[in-house]
């Protein structure tokens, strides 16, 4: 079960089955659809850990407007995962704190 259309990413689509590494696994989703739903297909709910508290976060408005999806993507932390797509070899890491392996 996969969204079909998005509110903000504007060319959503379903491409091919491509494989990308989380947390260091390759996994597969399809190319054009978000990171997020790539992940909610495999099951992952958790994107994140809070920075003080350790709680953990994931999809909440699905829009891009809350930060509850970050993840560290290639590197780079605080990337929504909610309205970024996927491509074919990214890294997505869960991000602890502020970034990944942080866990502050
Ligand atoms: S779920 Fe709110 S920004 Fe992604």
């Amino acid at each position: 079960m996969r969204i079909v259309a998005h509110p903000i990413i504007e060319d959503y689509q379903k491409g091919p089955l491509v494989q990308f590494l989380y947390n260091g696994e390759t996994v597969e989703g399809h190319a054009g659809e978000s990171i997020a739903a790539a992940l909610r297909a495999m099951g992952v709910r958790i994107h994140r850990y809070t920075t003080k508290q350790h709680k953990p976060r994931g999809v909440f408005c699905a829009i891009g407007r809350c930060t509850d999806c970050v993840m560290v993507v290639n590197g780079v932390s605080n990337v929504r995962t909610c309205i970024t797509p996927l491509e074919a070899g990214m890294t997505v890491q869960t991000q602890f704190g502020l970034k990944a392996g942080d866990g502050k």
